[in-house]
């Protein structure tokens, strides 16, 4: 797994590389004049919420902030927390401020899709960050192979059911938010994983669900009902992420089945990770936010001064049409075994994981 997380970093600099090579001025910005005809860049970033998964705040905050200070140009991060309102609020509020370019993380794609176009009507070059805007009008997005995302959580619920030699498991799927694209891609990504082992009768399906806005309380909530209905019958969870991956294993220590049902994740948290460590979660899916938040960085400078970087992918929009140049890079499944490679990587650090109970688990796994 080590390689894996090496080989994210060549592809990333493969991918940075070409973008730097192929870049070109478009000519179509009419700049202030003060930057050599380009405007100065002035980026704003509206990030979704700081509930839904830590990352937005610990993670993704920290990457942009380091990336636009290396790069010495103007930032605003705000975070919407959520509210469609406030969404559309800071958008207006960054546009009559001056910003250059907008990076969005989208509510929904119907807000996504109003903001984005406003600010194309106002000359603001735009970026989908992390989810694509279906209908939207962004020049780039940038994000994960989140189909790939899923595939690895598909695969990494199959090989603890295997290792726990699970008969025909009853397998239930607590599905991301229904409004944001990637909760779609991830599922097509691990059902693509489980309904061919639900088809041949391997596996049983059982409950599955949306959880509305990724909200984690309501995700307990959720998993309770199903534990119930079925009568207490779910012998593996596919959680779409690490926050609703916790809320499963809270109600399954209420009922002492935790570690005897396996849970997926996603987003390497602390909490996730630790909840590996300490055997309740199966697994969760690295994805280095670093890479995600530089080659967006790299992208947003790019076009403030009115250049308009080739980007070596394409996705297509679902709902526009449109082919939608791209960055996409690569998971890595995370499991006791490697848990080590995230902290290597720099994403935690041992002081934040290794706390009091989950020492001595970090020793056993290799984190020192
Ligand atoms: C992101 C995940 C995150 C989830 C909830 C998704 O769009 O890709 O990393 O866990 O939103 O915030």
């Amino acid at each position: 797994m080590r390689k894996g997380i090496l080989s994210i970093a060549a592809a990333s600099i493969l991918a940075l590389g070409s973008l730097a090579a192929c870049g070109d001025d478009s000519g179509s910005d009419t700049g202030s004049g003060d930057n050599g005809g380009g405007k100065t860049p002035k980026i704003g970033v509206i990030l979704p919420d700081s509930a839904s998964s830590d990352r937005w705040e610990t993670a993704d905050r920290k990457y942009l902030e380091e990336a636009f200070k290396a790069a010495g140009v103007q930032f605003d991060i705000q975070n919407a927390q959520g509210d469609k309102n406030t969404f559309q609020t800071l958008a207006d509020q960054m546009i009559t401020n001056g910003a250059t370019v907008l990076m969005i993380v989208n509510l929904d794609s119907g807000t996504g899709k109003a903001v984005l176009d406003k600010a194309k009507s106002q000359g603001v070059a735009t970026i989908d960050y992390d989810r694509l805007t279906l209908g939207g009008s962004a020049e780039y997005y940038v994000s994960f192979d989140n189909v790939a995302v899923g595939k690895l959580q598909g695969e990494g619920l199959v090989n603890c059911l295997t290792t726990m030699n699970a008969q025909k498991p009853v397998v239930a799927e607590l599905n991301g938010s229904q409004t944001d694209n990637n909760a779609t891609l991830f599922k097509q990504g691990y059902d693509s994983v489980l309904q061919p082992k639900y088809d041949a009768g391997d596996y049983q399906k059982g409950p599955d669900q949306w959880v509305p806005d990724w909200n984690n309380t309501q995700a307990g909530t959720i998993f309770e009902q199903m534990l119930t209905q079925t009568g207490g019958k779910i012998n593996g969870v596919l959680a779409a992420n690490d926050g609703l991956g916790n809320a499963v294993i809270s109600i399954l220590k209420k009922n002492k089945l935790n570690g005897k049902v396996p849970v997926t994740g996603q987003d390497a948290t602390v909490q996730g990770l630790q909840n590996i460590l300490a055997g309740d979660q199966c697994m969760t899916v690295y994805k280095a936010i670093k890479k995600e938040a530089d080659a967006a960085a790299e992208l947003a400078i790019g076009l403030a001064k009115g250049e308009k970087k080739a980007t070596s992918q394409t996705v297509k929009d679902p709902e526009g049409g449109r082919d939608v140049p791209s960055v996409l890079l690569t998971p890595v499944a995370i499991t006791k075994d490697n848990v080590k490679d995230v902290v290597a990587d720099g994403f935690v650090t041992k002081e934040e994981l290794c706390t009091g109970s989950f020492a001595a688990a970090c020793t056993q796994a290799g984190i020192s």
